[in-house]
């Protein structure tokens, strides 16, 4: 006899639909629920590479259900929805790079906010609302340069986004607020500070900083153009990260919003220096600051407060920042050593 899983009762498998299933927080949330037992269904984008598709679930593929689709395409969700009853949903689907989101602000703003209505009313018009709970990733990127007082930012701190990419997710983020009060729906936002790992896509400071680390160590290239070195960020590692967006939606008995940090901030400096020190290596010697890698408006700091959520879950990390990026180090070490 199976043990009653949460919330749940026994002998029942809950359904979950994750929107960026392929992504890194998709792969490390599907690998979650199915040790947990879910039956998980996902979206996944059509590639012209096909293996690309599905890389950091490959290890998964038959226990998942994959649809093809895009979260812009109403009609790509629609039927999806229509022959599942979903337990709960979690919308990870993004643009989600905040550079390049200056280049692609419509698009940006297609996938982060118009993407998130359409899940929304499909979810709204086909699902059983008292019983479906909506996961949002929402982002810190939304406070902007805005701090409070103490230098953290929480719930309350005033949101100012800097770039469309932080625009959209705060559009996305009201909405959900929206539908929660309009239509009873279970709708909960994790603002969740930058998180990273070994499957962080490598045009992200953190990815692209070890694996660069990593080639000038075999002498495959001497230099890493970086844009502003100034910033701070507040780093978490994913996997520790997509267990609390599961425990949002499950070991809290309401929805609301919610921050999820480390509360300790980092510069780029540091990142620079802890990743070429486990090379052995200088980066002040190898690092270049380039007007290329620059935004046009920058987001300098970012510390958060998890009271809020440390006041209803336990909030146990695996992860710190040394171990984190060490561990990206050691995949880019072994990468390259092949
Ligand atoms: P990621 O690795 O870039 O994954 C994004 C996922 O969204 C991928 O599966 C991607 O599919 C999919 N996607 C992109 N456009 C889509 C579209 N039009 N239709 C359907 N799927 C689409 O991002 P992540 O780091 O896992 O982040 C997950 C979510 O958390 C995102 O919403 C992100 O904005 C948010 N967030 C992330 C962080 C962080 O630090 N990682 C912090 C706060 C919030 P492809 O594989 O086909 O590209
Ligand atoms: N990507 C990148 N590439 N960033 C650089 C570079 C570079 O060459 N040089 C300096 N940076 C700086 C950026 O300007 C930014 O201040 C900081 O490094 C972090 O950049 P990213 O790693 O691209 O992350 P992000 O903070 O902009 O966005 C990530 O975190 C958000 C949460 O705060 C993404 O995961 C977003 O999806 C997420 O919402």
């Amino acid at each position: 006899m199976k043990t009653p899983l949460g919330r749940y009762p026994v002998n029942y498998t809950p359904k979950a639909f994750i929107t960026g299933i392929s992504g890194q927080d998709g792969s490390y949330l599907t690998e979650f629920l199915v040790g947990k037992g879910y039956e998980v269904h996902g979206l996944v984008r059509r590639h012209s590479y096909s293996e690309n598709q599905t890389t950091r679930i490959e290890h998964l593929r038959d226990k998942l259900k994959l649809y093809y689709g895009d979260i812009t395409d109403f009609s790509s969700l629609l039927h999806v929805f229509l022959d599942n009853n979903f337990d709960e949903v979690y919308n990870l689907a993004s643009q989600s790079h905040v550079g390049v989101s200056f280049f692609e602000p419509v698009y940006t703003n297609q996938v982060n906010f118009i993407g998130f209505i359409n899940l929304l009313e499909i979810i709204r018009q086909t699902q059983k609302l008292e019983k479906i709970r909506i996961y949002q990733a929402s982002s810190s990127e939304m406070f902007g340069n805005s701090t409070d007082k103490d230098g953290f930012q929480r719930e309350t701190t005033p949101m100012h986004p800097v770039s469309p990419y932080g625009v959209s997710k705060l559009a996305a983020y009201r909405l959900g607020v929206n539908y929660r009060r309009s239509y009873n729906m279970f709708i909960s936002n994790g603002i969740l500070f930058n998180h990273e790992s070994t499957r962080r896509g490598s045009n992200f400071v953190t990815a692209k900083v070890c694996k660069s680390a990593a080639r000038i160590y075999y002498e495959l290239d001497d230099k890493l153009e970086l844009g502003n070195l100034e910033s701070n960020r507040d780093w978490g590692h994913a996997q520790d990260y997509v267990r609390i967006m599961w425990a949002i939606l499950n070991e809290i008995d309401y929805p609301d919003d919610f921050v999820c940090a480390t509360g300790e901030s980092r510069s780029i400096k540091e990142l620079c220096d802890l990743a070429f020190n486990y090379f052995s290596l200088d980066w002040k010697k190898h690092v270049i600051s380039t007007e290329k890698f620059k935004r046009a408006e920058e987001l300098y700091y970012l510390k958060g407060d998890a009271s809020k959520l440390k006041s209803v879950i336990s909030l146990d990390f695996n992860y710190n920042f040394q171990s984190m990026i060490e561990e990206m180090c050691d995949y880019w070490k072994n990468y390259y050593s092949r």
